[in-house]
């Protein structure tokens, strides 16, 4: 299935492996003893954290302006705000975790990313009576979220781990874990957290990206284990059964077509399969690295190391290698450039469909034809002045069908035309195809 995605694609610039897209990046993967020089220098004005918590009991209040930080300053726990002026979501609040050391908010993990919270008056978080974490309203006492832990203990507390996890435990027994962010991951990929499968609960463990850069709302991509079964991740469109990219097997060291990860020097991946679980993790070897594992909103899988010098990330891994892989990136009746960045065009004669939707890059909506068919907005369909306008070098857009009967390219044409809803055609040896309603690339 995948090789008939690719074949669609023309490949003329050779694939860039590892190809680190800043200098600085290339040091992290090729001379660590660079690195480890580089990093000290980074982490000399890091604040060593004041009186900051990374546990909180139950009976304990947690407001709107509180904080859980993990005991080694890297990770903070609390409520924020989401705004962007162009979708004018500024009321939204969440619970979250976030990079503290990185003065670039980034977020990692969101407890209620479904369920914005609209109205900060009486919010709290707090562990319910029944040992459950929940976030809450404080006067009403009506909860908005829960972690909908199975607590069979009425003690527990919670605690934000130094690798980011946040951990309702028993209070009695701190390595017993009743609920864990970890379990429930949003667009992150921690190092340590898991990516799969708990065969005995059931629970998948897979990233689906934000909704668009302003908004955590479950979104289109998800990076998880491929669930038939090959020991494989994969990435697809929620609204798709075909992944868009495939990790290739696990050959015990790495993926067999991520060779950018046997290349690197500070990644370490492992793949277990037992009769409990089946799962990716990673670690890293220089814990002072930060990085950031996502999936971003335009489907694509990357890594990101946060360096100081320029204050922000830097990307130094991406998957699949170039934006417009990503199936319907731009969405429908839409070009995408094969560039590094991404960049989407509408087809000719079509506009943006929501230009505020694409400036937070959710282009789902893709573009809107300027003028009706012909076909459409004059029953007769006989004699459509409908034409075809030629899209050269993209991915064949998914579910097409096979006209068999076009035995040439004007017969192809012709069915086309035929039928109001089709909106595009393709005529190769393979024979006609046509393509109904959307048309996305
Ligand atoms: C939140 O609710 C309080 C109490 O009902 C109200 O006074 C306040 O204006 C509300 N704030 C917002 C931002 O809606
Ligand atoms: C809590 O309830 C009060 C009263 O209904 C309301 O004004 C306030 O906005 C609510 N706060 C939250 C966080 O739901
Ligand atoms: C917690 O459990 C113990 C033992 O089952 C019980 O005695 C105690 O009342 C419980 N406490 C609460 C607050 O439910
Ligand atoms: C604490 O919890 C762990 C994990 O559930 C369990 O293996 C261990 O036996 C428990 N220890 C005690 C003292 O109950
Ligand atoms: C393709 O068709 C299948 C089955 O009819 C459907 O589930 C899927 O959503 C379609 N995919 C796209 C991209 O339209
Ligand atoms: C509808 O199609 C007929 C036949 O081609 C044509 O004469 C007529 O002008 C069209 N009407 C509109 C509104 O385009
Ligand atoms: C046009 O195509 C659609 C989708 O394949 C089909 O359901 C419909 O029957 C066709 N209409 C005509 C007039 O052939």
């Amino acid at each position: 299935m995948c090789l008939q995605l690719l074949l669609c694609r023309t490949f003329e610039h050779s694939p860039y492996y590892l190809q680190p897209l800043h200098p600085q990046a290339r040091l992290l993967f090729i001379m660590p003893l660079l690195l480890i020089v580089f990093t000290l220098l980074l982490y000399l004005h890091i604040p060593a954290s004041s009186a900051a918590t990374d546990t909180l009991l139950a009976g304990q209040a947690f407001g709107v302006n509180d904080k859980l930080i993990s005991k080694n300053g890297r990770y903070a726990l609390g409520f924020f705000q989401t705004s962007s002026k162009s979708t004018g979501n500024t009321n939204n609040w969440y619970l979250g975790i976030w990079f503290n050391t990185v003065p670039k908010f980034t977020y990692a993990w969101v407890a209620n990313r479904d369920k914005p919270i609209k109205n900060t008056t009486s919010l709290e978080l707090a562990i319910s009576q029944d040992g459950n974490l929940v976030i809450l309203n404080r006067s009403t006492k009506s909860i908005i979220w829960t972690a909908q832990a199975n607590i069979k203990r009425n003690s527990t507390t919670v605690v934000l781990s130094s690798d980011g996890n946040l951990i309702l435990g028993s209070s009695s027994n701190s390595s017993e874990v009743l609920w864990q962010s970890y379990d429930h991951p949003t667009d992150t990929f921690f190092p340590g957290a898991k990516l799969g499968l708990d065969k005995v609960t059931g629970l998948n463990r897979r990233l689906v990206s934000w909704k668009n850069l302003a908004d955590p709302a479950t979104g289109v991509y998800c990076y998880e284990l491929d669930p038939s079964g090959f020991d494989q991740l994969l990435l697809a469109r929620l609204d798709s059964s075909t992944p868009y990219w495939y990790s290739g097997a696990w050959n015990g060291k790495y993926f067999a077509l991520v060779q950018e990860m046997a290349q690197s020097v500070n990644w370490i991946s492992n793949f277990v399969n037992t009769d409990h679980e089946k799962y990716y993790t990673y670690s890293l070897l220089h814990e002072k690295v930060v990085t950031r594992h996502v999936i971003d909103v335009s489907g694509q899988v990357k890594v990101f190391v946060w360096f100081e010098g320029s204050k922000d990330w830097q990307m130094v891994f991406a998957q699949p290698r170039t934006p417009c892989e990503v199936y319907a990136v731009c969405g429908p009746f839409t070009i995408c450039s094969d560039n590094e960045l991404l960049e989407c065009n509408c087809m000719k004669g079509f506009t943006i469909t929501s230009p505020k939707d694409w400036e937070v890059e959710d282009r789902t909506g893709g573009c809107s034809r300027n003028t009706p068919l012909d076909c459409i907005s004059n029953k007769s369909k006989t004699h459509t002045t409908d034409k075809f306008y030629p899209v050269s070098c993209v991915m064949l857009p998914q579910n097409a069908t096979k006209v068999e009967a076009a035995k040439v390219e004007s017969e192809c044409i012709q069915f086309c035309l035929n039928n109001c809803s089709c909106t595009a055609y393709s005529f190769s040896n393979d024979g006609c195809s046509i393509w109904n309603n959307d048309c996305s690339t």
